[in-house]
């Protein structure tokens, strides 16, 4: 079959060449946006005068009657399509003869990949910002049922401090949100339209880039004819964005891990989100937390094949930017499915406030506090910080808790404390004492949550 472009050749592509060329087998995915992209644009040609009304109409039909049959599975593209935009004019021209030849007009595939692009991936991230926020309503509703609950606190996954679970949902809420402000930051910039940049440099013809904005939804029409059909930053801001995000399900999804085990038993994940071992009878494995941390490598992988494709490019167009696609459509597929499961494996899962108990005795949770306490009173935090230190010794040597030491025990390590001195050391006094902005203590935990929600609320508008 002879190319759409073919007019200068003598020779039809070799076999190899026309599958190696192809990208119709990945970028039919953006069909409606193409389809979209050409009604837009023989629209505004229509306006222009460019073609006439009747013209313009005859266009639109054809190309709505192509969009319900390639979605009622009628159009199976093949090698020969090459790309999305040459397998729907093709078949434009197919249905409605000549007229169809005029799409085409003051266009290039050049910008209209763009134009796809951009659309689709608009739509996505609305359906990704969706899935976090939807994640971010289950973790408020947990941090609101564990706010109260105490856990331990790690630094070097050594016990540090102790804390409340509703904090460590309300960290992550934080990454989240994070995460959503820079979707919709790049959703910002990527809301323009390439439409009538061309191959490279605009056109002679009398074009109306604003009217095409205006009906596809884009703030305006992108500044510089040249950067639009070369520019894949757009793309690149997603795989980051991406790949942040990413990072952030698969530090979470480690926890699960670990809380889940045997030695932890934190957290008991729903059967529903595990699996069996088909030789271990007894296993109840975390896959879904595992995996959710392996998937993290594809999307910087994503994010390191485009970067390097668009490495050293020169300007305008080169065919290598048609790699942009597929890793693309990777990223979204995987970071669309990890958030899903991962809200809903969260919003399953309960701790198990028996073993978390058995836990706070150990590893001296409330040292900090003591030397906090000691320094309220007067002792310099620096000397506390080596007298708590002391008592740390002390009960590792006697195999005892803070509690246990006597009067005598403290005043032999410094003249100045005594049990009185000691006060309510109890872990929950230590935690319901931290209420520092942006601290752990429940009414702390309660006032994040507040601004939380109001946050996600106003997000929902
Ligand atoms: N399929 C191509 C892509 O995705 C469309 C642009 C082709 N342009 C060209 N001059 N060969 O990049």
């Amino acid at each position: 079959m002879a190319s759409l472009w073919g007019g200068r050749f003598e020779k039809d592509m070799d076999e190899l060449v026309k599958k190696y060329n192809a990208s119709i087998f990945f970028d039919q995915r953006m069909y409606n946006e193409d389809i979209d992209g050409s009604i837009a644009h023989v629209t505004m040609l229509g306006r222009q005068g460019i073609v006439s009304e009747e013209e313009k109409d005859q266009i639109i039909a054809g190309l709505k009657e192509i969009k319900q049959e390639i979605a009622d599975g009628k159009i199976i593209f093949n090698v020969d399509d090459e790309d999305i935009h040459m397998g729907v004019e093709s078949r434009l021209i197919k249905k409605i003869g000549d007229v169809g030849k005029k799409l085409h007009t003051s266009r290039s595939r050049n910008d209209q990949c763009q134009v796809d692009t951009r659309l689709y991936l608009r739509k996505e991230i609305y359906e990704i910002l969706n899935s976090l926020c939807y994640l971010e309503s289950v973790i408020l509703k947990k941090a609101e049922k564990y706010a109260d609950q105490i856990t331990v606190g790690f630094t070097h996954l050594q016990h540090a401090q102790p804390i409340t679970i509703g904090f460590i949902f309300m960290a992550y809420f934080q990454m989240f949100k994070r995460d959503i402000e820079r979707l919709n930051d790049s959703l910002d910039r990527l809301n323009y339209n390439p439409l009538g940049a061309c191959a490279l440099a605009g056109t002679t013809m009398p074009i109306d880039r604003h009217l095409t904005s205006e009906l596809l939804g884009f703030t305006a029409p992108t500044e510089n004819a040249m950067d639009t059909v070369s520019d894949r930053d757009y793309s690149l801001e997603f795989l980051s964005d991406a790949s942040i995000s990413m990072m952030h399900l698969s530090r979470w999804a480690e926890e699960f891990a670990w809380w889940n085990s045997s030695e932890f038993s934190y957290i008991a994940i729903d059967d529903s989100f595990c699996t069996g071992s088909s030789i271990m009878p007894q296993k109840k494995n975390p896959d879904m937390a595992e995996l959710i941390r392996g998937k993290v490598g594809r999307v910087y992988g994503d994010l390191m094949q485009l970067l390097t494709v668009m490495k050293g490019t020169a300007l305008a167009y080169n065919k290598d930017f048609q790699e942009d696609k597929e890793s693309l459509f990777d990223a979204v597929d995987t970071w669309k499915a990890t958030i899903d499961i991962f809200a809903k494996m969260l919003d399953k899962t309960e701790f198990r406030m028996d073993q978390i108990e058995k836990q706070l005795g150990k590893g001296f949770l409330n040292a900090t506090d003591i030397a906090e306490h000691f320094a309220k009173q007067g002792i310099p935090f620096r000397e506390a910080h080596s007298i708590v230190g002391h008592m740390v010794k002390m009960c590792e040597n006697k195999n005892c808790d803070f509690e246990d030491l006597t009067d005598e025990d403290l005043q032999s390590i410094d003249s100045r404390v005594s049990k009185e001195l000691l006060g309510d050391i109890s872990i929950k006094n230590c935690v319901d004492a931290r209420v520092s902005f942006g601290g752990t203590a429940p009414s702390e935990v309660r006032r994040q949550i507040k601004v939380g929600r109001e946050w996600l609320n106003s997000l929902e508008k």
